[in-house]
Parts: C-alpha cells; structure tokens; sequence
C-alpha cells in the first residue's frame, strides 16, 4: 500500500505505539515529551490517538478533558509527512473527540514561534485569547511564553 495516497486512520494510542511515537516526538519537538508523559497520558485516562498512513505512524494527539472544555496536550506529525495535511486530520480529530465527550471548547498553548502550529490552527478558527509567561523552557536556559488559543465544538460540522 502507498503510504502517500492511503487516507489516515486513527486509533487508540497503546503502550506498546509509545516507541514510535517518541521517535517522532524527539524529531520534531526541541523539548520532547519523554515516554513518561504519553504513559501518563494513556493510563490518566485522557484521549491518546496515533494517527496511521498505510499502517506507518504519521501522526499523534493528546487531549485531555475539563469539565467543559477539551484541551490539546500534545499534537506531532513526522517530518516526512509534513504540509501533507496529517496535522489538519489530527487537529479536526481533536475537535470531534472533544464535541462527542460534550465539551464546548478546543483550548490549546503554542509557541509564538511556532509559525507552522498557528498557521494550522489560526486556518482552523482558534483565536488567541491570552498569553502565559515563560510557560515553555526554550534554548539557552531561557523561557517563551505561550500562546493559549480556543475555538468554540459547537459549529465544526457548520
Ligand atoms: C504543527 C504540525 C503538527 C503541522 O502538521 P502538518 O501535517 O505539517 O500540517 P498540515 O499539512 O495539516 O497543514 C494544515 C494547515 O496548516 C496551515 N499550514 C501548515 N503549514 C503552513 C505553513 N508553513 N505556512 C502556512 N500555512 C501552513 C495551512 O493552513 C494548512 O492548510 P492547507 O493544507 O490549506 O495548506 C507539524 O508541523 C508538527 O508536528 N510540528 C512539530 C510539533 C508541534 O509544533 N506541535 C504543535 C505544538 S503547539
């Protein structure tokens, strides 16, 4: 199967997808999540979902929910999918997960210099509505803020 033309296909991120997804992770992120935090994530119940292009891994989401809103932990797409459209798949994913658990909100923090994140979800509707100081460790020892964008679940079948 050509994994380029194979549509994605999500499932449910087990212990044993951790492995992949870190060598994704490392590659991706200058400050990785380590394998602890996708274990806590699995067992903390929150929604952890590998993204497979002809059975390769592409891709992979965090979401954890809070009362009424739904918030993206964790997003990556592997560099060789890239501009592929596997982070828009992802990202609507996300915003299902979160409309079917009855959440009204999709709330996520990015890096303002992360020009490809906003540029993905500024196209799907998310807006800024506030900025955490120094929340990220960046190079140098120093810290970025972040970004915290929300969109509303209510219209994205609209
Ligand atoms: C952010 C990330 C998930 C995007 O994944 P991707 O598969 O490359 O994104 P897509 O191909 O789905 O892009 C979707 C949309 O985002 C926008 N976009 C993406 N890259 C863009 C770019 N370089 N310039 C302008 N718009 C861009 C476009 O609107 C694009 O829609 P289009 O198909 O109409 O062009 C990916 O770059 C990644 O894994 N980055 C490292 C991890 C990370 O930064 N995660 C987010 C932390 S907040």
């Amino acid at each position: 199967m050509d994994s380029l033309t194979s549509r994605p296909a999500f499932f449910p991120m087990m212990p044993a997808d951790i492995d992949e997804v870190l060598s994704i992770e490392t590659h991706v992120s200058a400050f990785p999540w380590a394998r602890g935090h996708f274990m806590d994530s699995i067992l903390g119940g929150h929604s952890t979902k590998i993204c497979r292009i002809g059975g390769k891994l592409a891709g992979y989401l965090v979401v954890m929910m809070a009362v009424d809103e739904a918030h993206l932990l964790n997003i990556g797409v592997d560099e060789k999918f890239h501009g592929q459209g596997i982070g828009a798949s992802l990202l609507r994913h996300a915003m299902d997960i979160g409309l079917n658990d009855g959440m009204k909100r999709l709330l996520l923090e990015v890096r303002p210099s992360n020009a490809q994140a906003l540029a993905l979800y500024r196209h799907y509707g998310f807006r800024q509505i506030g900025v955490r100081r120094g929340y990220y460790p960046a190079s140098g020892g120093q810290r970025e803020d972040a970004l915290v964008l929300t969109r509303a679940l209510e219209d994205i079948f609209a």
